[in-house]
């Protein structure tokens, strides 16, 4: 059987029994002082302008992050070192990696863990030089294995990224050619039944069929016009905006049908944001057309708006049958779609408009059932 990741970066350090005896051993040592490492550890980060900037949430999140460093230094110490131990490291490593929290600042956090326990271990075995050697030793290869599988994180995130930017460069030259082959035929389309139109009399059949005909030519423009949208890097037009005032734009531009209410939770005192009005409506009528689709005629969208010391967090939120998990995978690719009729651009575009404002969006799914899409924006300025 081929050797797994995790396997070989123990092999890359020489982690082995002897370590994995040795930090057992440590293990009901360090036990009694997770909690106030814990403590000095965020203290230390809240202490340096940089770092703290990265705690998303603010501060009121430390109180549960300190409880997960504690489960998170206990089973540093006690392993298994296993499979399951490399996924649940990776899961953590994720989490930095969303919040995009730069992931030098994991060489000094992670050293304040090192000292403090490199401390414990010289008082404690003092008077056992080699044993001392032998847990300092397997701590430093446990640790550095930490921070391998944390960077190893953010390299797959770049892949991912970078596989995303070729797909779309290869997508992106066929969309620009075919969209605009098809702009010509359209306009011609459009000419004709405008002429045709005039001549068809009191035909109510004939003149309802030109109406069809109309509608999907309009359609038709509308996706390539998104598609050349999502290709082209038009500059974004930044301006300080409400987004209160944008989501309600964008309320009003959606049909909504009589069975289904939209609900704005939060909304109205959400700080600014520095952006292209345009687009973030664009943004969020693509999210709402979704949600109000996915109810299928009756449910509940709810927008719901909050904000902490940088970030504007919008959710949009519906009472559908959310999305499965193969294809949340894709979600914010172009061309995946669950809808019958959907070509699969809204969140494709949704996705690239965020991120040209230096922003995220995530799903998650909802409490209860539905689905949750969560816009992440930089706070104006
Ligand atoms: C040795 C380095 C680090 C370790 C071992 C560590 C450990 C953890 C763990 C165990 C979690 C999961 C919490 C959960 O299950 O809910 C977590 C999440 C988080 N960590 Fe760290 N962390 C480290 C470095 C940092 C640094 C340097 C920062 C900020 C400057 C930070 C900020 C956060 C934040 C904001 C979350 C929550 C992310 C979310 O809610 O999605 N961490 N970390």
């Amino acid at each position: 059987m081929s050797e797994t990741l995790f396997q070989e970066l123990k092999r890359y350090v020489g982690f082995g029994e002897a370590d994995e005896a040795a930090l057992k051993g440590l293990h009901p040592i360090a036990q009694p002082h997770f909690k106030s490492y814990s403590e000095i550890f965020y203290q230390r980060i809240l202490e340096h302008d940089g770092a703290r900037q990265s705690l998303v949430g603010g501060e009121s999140v430390v109180g549960h992050l300190k409880v997960t460093l504690q489960a998170w230094m206990d089973k540093l110490l006690s392993g298994p070192w296993d499979e399951d131990y490399y996924e649940l490291r990776c899961r953590i490593g994720r989490m930095h990696v969303r919040i995009a929290l730069p992931q030098h600042y994991m060489f000094g956090a992670m050293n304040v863990i090192r000292q403090l326990m490199n401390d414990l271990i010289d008082q404690r075995y003092l008077d056992d030089p080699s044993a001392l050697h032998l847990v300092r030793v397997a701590l430093g290869k446990i640790l550095d294995l930490e921070l391998a599988i944390m960077l190893h994180t953010y390299r797959e995130d770049l892949l991912t990224q970078r596989s995303r930017q070729v797909r779309l460069a290869t997508f992106g030259q066929l969309v620009g050619s075919m969209g605009h082959e098809l702009r010509n035929p359209l306009g011609v389309m459009e000419t004709s039944l405008h002429i045709l139109k005039g001549r068809l009399g009191d035909d109510e059949r004939a003149r309802k069929h030109a109406e069809r005909i109309g509608t999907q030519i309009t359609i038709a423009n509308k996706i390539v016009s998104d598609l050349l949208d999502m290709i082209r890097d038009r500059p974004l037009v930044r301006e300080q905006l409400s987004l209160a005032e944008v989501v309600e734009a964008a309320v009003q531009a959606v049909a909504v049908p009589e069975g289904l209410t939209v609900e704005l939770h939060g909304i109205a005192g959400l700080p600014p944001v520095n952006g292209d009005r345009g687009q973030l409506r664009q943004l969020f009528i693509n999210l709402l057309d979704n949600a109000v689709q996915a109810c299928a005629g009756s449910g509940r969208v709810a927008v719901v708006g909050s904000a902490s010391d940088r970030t504007v967090r919008v959710a949009v939120e519906d009472t559908g049958p959310g999305v499965d998990p193969a294809t949340r995978l894709r979600l914010f690719e172009p061309l995946v779609t669950t809808k019958e009729k959907g070509v699969g651009l809204g969140l494709a575009l949704v996705k690239r408009i965020v991120e040209r404002h230096e922003g995220s969006i995530d799903y998650e799914p909802r409490d209860g059932g539905g689905a949750r899409f969560v816009v992440r924006l930089p706070t104006g300025g």
